[in-house]
């Protein structure tokens, strides 16, 4: 076993600069804690073991200030209580805010609540790992984003959808784990990156996960929430939304029928006697056969409001997926368009969910492609609160046997200007709120964690579950620093191994890209599991999701001119600039138009010299990880290394696969020969 892999970046490694451990020892050694609550003590214990950890003596605890110095750990309140002047004005932080502040020689993390001193804690401690020696320290931090989410894809016979790193840490066997300890310390990774909220069921609710809500299951639902709530974090449960008859023995789960609406109101009062500060629900509805108010001719806000009226009273929240789509399409039809269908399902509803909805919109408008345009149903929707959905587990950027860093492509996201509210009016803005007048608003991800011994089955995936909770706390963050935090937190800071990784992290979704589907064309998998290549997998298939290749060319026409006139969702200029070939970005041409392989790109080189070449080049690319993984042997331990080095030969049989298959199969359609003579089947 390894305690690295299992710490992942909290692992509190032992500090070796005699100095620097002197003088950090004097700054640690006590620890002052001027209000009692179950988040401070989430702090102190995390402090104690930590410092214990790394400069190997135990802090000692104290209620009051006196005449030891120390670590002070305070919230606003107790900060005016005990007359302290921090020359800084902590009522202007945001409810989760934090200050860090030396003053009268001492340490001060200042919480607006005691949430923010547990994120103060846990800022400090990153500090320390990363041998800062904490002199003059004056540090104001808030998050951008309110809701800060993650949705594990758990089923309760312990499977996970789309899990890649092992079974479920929260259910086995159809019942809730008894190991609590797992799910302690994954709060504790969860909230070091300030996530907030997470919800742990699979959206796809089935028979029994449908009874969570119940009482045969809520006394152990309330064990997890009380687990999450003293790292800060807020229990959610996915629901599905035919309960009304079957737990309810109803005859309809109309939402408009009163006793629908009664149904819904009893299991609200039932769960807050569990979990007074249970967040609300998740759901998937009239999504890929999951039931929903379709049934009954009800449109999605009649289906989410009779849920929001139910949480209201208790504070709760519902989360509505907007992934609703034709999952029966024939793929004769040319018309119907998928990444169309979020869009025209919810914007016509704009203003009709009461405020406690939040609609939950997947990013892409495809679904979690290599790379795709972004929805844009984000900022089209100024009266309805919006959270952006992202997907941490990698279903389709190579399920953690392939190495994809993703936090480049959320970034992409991120900066998208949608020109909503004309220039600037980036994807970051809206789910910060600052755009429209939301009273919700944020961004949710699914989880790529199980109950591998390392979490994330390739631990350089680890850098995923931590890069997304830090981008989303301040998404001006860049992919840079945040792969270096994680670096040094993970493996230390020896230059050629931060430089070594960093360097792969950053150049991986590139490399992804590179050998499996280049400019936006996406798909190809192999179907049901998806990893893999199989270029006509899915092209017949109901699912929606073709190349439309021929002898001629690919791509999909979704302009307005001659295709499905998808561009017309974007705002100007965007939507011109889609529009037309000459302005549409080579990175997403064949999501936008149908091209003949002969069609030049900016590049100068040819759609299938573009091809070709990134497939041979992504193949060099993957040798060339392994290569200087390889040269890391001795700088981090066996089983890490490891670990790594059999994912990485798992990903080069991989790309290979998808080179040869997916050259030779565009050779075949067109006939066209690799300018370099390179060998192709
Ligand atoms: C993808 C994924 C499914 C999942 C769905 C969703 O299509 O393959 O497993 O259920 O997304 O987001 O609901």
């Amino acid at each position: 076993t390894s305690e690295e892999s299992y710490a992942c970046w909290l692992q509190y490694r032992k500090i070796t600069d005699p100095t620097l451990v002197e003088k950090l020892t004097s700054s640690l050694s006590n620890l002052i804690v001027l209000d009692q609550s179950e988040r401070l003590t989430a702090a102190i214990d995390e402090l104690t073991t930590a410092i214990q950890s790394m400069l190997e003596v135990k802090p000692v605890t104290l209620t009051e200030l006196g005449e030891e110095n120390g670590v002070v750990l305070a919230t606003e309140e107790s900060l005016k209580l005990n007359n302290i002047e921090l020359e800084y004005d902590v009522s202007e932080l945001t409810v989760e805010g934090y200050v860090i502040k030396s003053a009268h020689n001492n340490i001060y993390l200042i919480g607006k609540t005691d949430k923010g001193v547990l994120y103060a804690a846990f800022h400090l401690l990153r500090l320390v790992q990363g041998n800062e020696p904490l002199t003059n320290l004056n540090i104001i931090e808030q998050p951008k984003n309110r809701l800060r989410m993650i949705n594990q894809w758990d089923n309760m016979d312990g499977s996970i959808e789309r899990g890649y790193a092992g079974k479920s840490i929260f259910f086995e066997e159809n019942k809730i784990t008894s190991n609590l300890a797992r799910i302690k310390d994954y709060a504790r990774l969860l909230s070091s990156v300030g996530i907030n909220s997470v919800s742990i069921n699979n959206v796809n609710v089935f028979e029994v996960p449908t009874r969570l809500i119940t009482e045969e299951f809520l006394p152990e639902v309330k064990n997890v929430a009380d687990i999450f709530r003293s790292y800060g974090i807020t229990t959610f449960l996915s629901i599905n939304y035919a309960s009304p008859i079957q737990i309810g023995h109803l005859h309809t789960a109309d939402p408009l029928a009163p006793e629908v609406q009664e149904f819904w109101k009893d299991v609200a009062n039932e769960i807050y006697k569990y979990v007074p500060d249970f967040g609300g629900f998740i759901v998937k509805a009239d999504s890929e056969h999951r039931p929903g108010p379709f049934t009954y001719d009800r449109d999605h806000a009649e289906g989410a409001n009779v849920l929001a009226k139910a949480l209201k009273p208790h504070g709760g929240i519902v989360i509505w997926r907007c992934f609703v789509y034709n999952c029966l399409q024939d793929w004769r039809d040319r018309t119907t368009d998928r990444a169309r269908a979020a869009y025209d399902n919810f914007k016509p509803l704009d203003g009709k969910f009461l405020d406690n909805v939040i609609l939950q919109v997947k990013n892409g408008p495809m679904d979690f492609q290599v790379r795709e345009a972004v929805s844009p149903l984000l900022g089209a929707m100024p009266n309805t609160n919006q959270v952006l959905e992202f997907q941490v587990t990698q279903e389709y950027t190579g399920q953690q046997k392939d190495l994809c860093y993703l936090v480049p492509l959320w970034k992409e996201v991120f900066d998208f200007d949608t020109h909503a509210r004309g220039e600037g009016t980036t994807i970051k803005k809206i789910t910060e709120g600052s755009v429209f007048d939301y009273s919700h608003s944020g961004v949710a991800a699914v989880s790529n964690i199980g109950n591998d011994e390392n979490w994330t089955g390739n631990t350089l995936a680890q850098a995923n579950f931590y890069g997304y909770g830090r981008l989303i706390w301040n998404p001006d963050l860049s992919a840079e620093e945040i792969a270096l935090e994680w670096i040094e937190a993970t493996f230390g800071n020896d230059p050629k191994v931060v430089e070594t990784v960093s360097k792969m992290l950053l150049q991986s979704w590139e490399i992804y890209e590179n050998y499996t589907t280049p400019l936006g064309i996406g798909w190809m998998v192999n179907p049901n599991h998806h990893y893999g290549v199989n270029v006509d997998g899915y092209e017949y298939s109901v699912w929606g999701t073709y190349h439309f290749a021929d002898l001629n060319g690919l791509g999909v026409d979704r302009t307005v001119a001659t295709g499905t006139g998808y561009t017309n969702q974007y705002f100007s200029p965007n939507s011109e600039m889609y529009e037309s070939l000459e302005t549409c970005p080579d990175d997403l041409l064949l999501f936008f138009h149908h091209v003949p392989y002969t069609h030049q790109l900016k590049t100068g080189k040819t759609v299938i010299q573009h091809f070709y070449n990134t497939h041979f080049e992504g193949v060099e690319q993957v040798e060339g990880l392994i290569e200087s993984w390889i040269k890391l042997e001795g700088k981090i331990d066996k089983i890490r290394f490891a670990n790594v080095l059999e994912r990485l030969q798992l990903q080069l049989i991989n790309a290979k696969e998808w080179r040869d298959q997916f050259n030779t199969y565009f050779f075949r359609k067109s006939g066209i020969a690799d300018e370099k003579n390179r060998k192709i089947y």
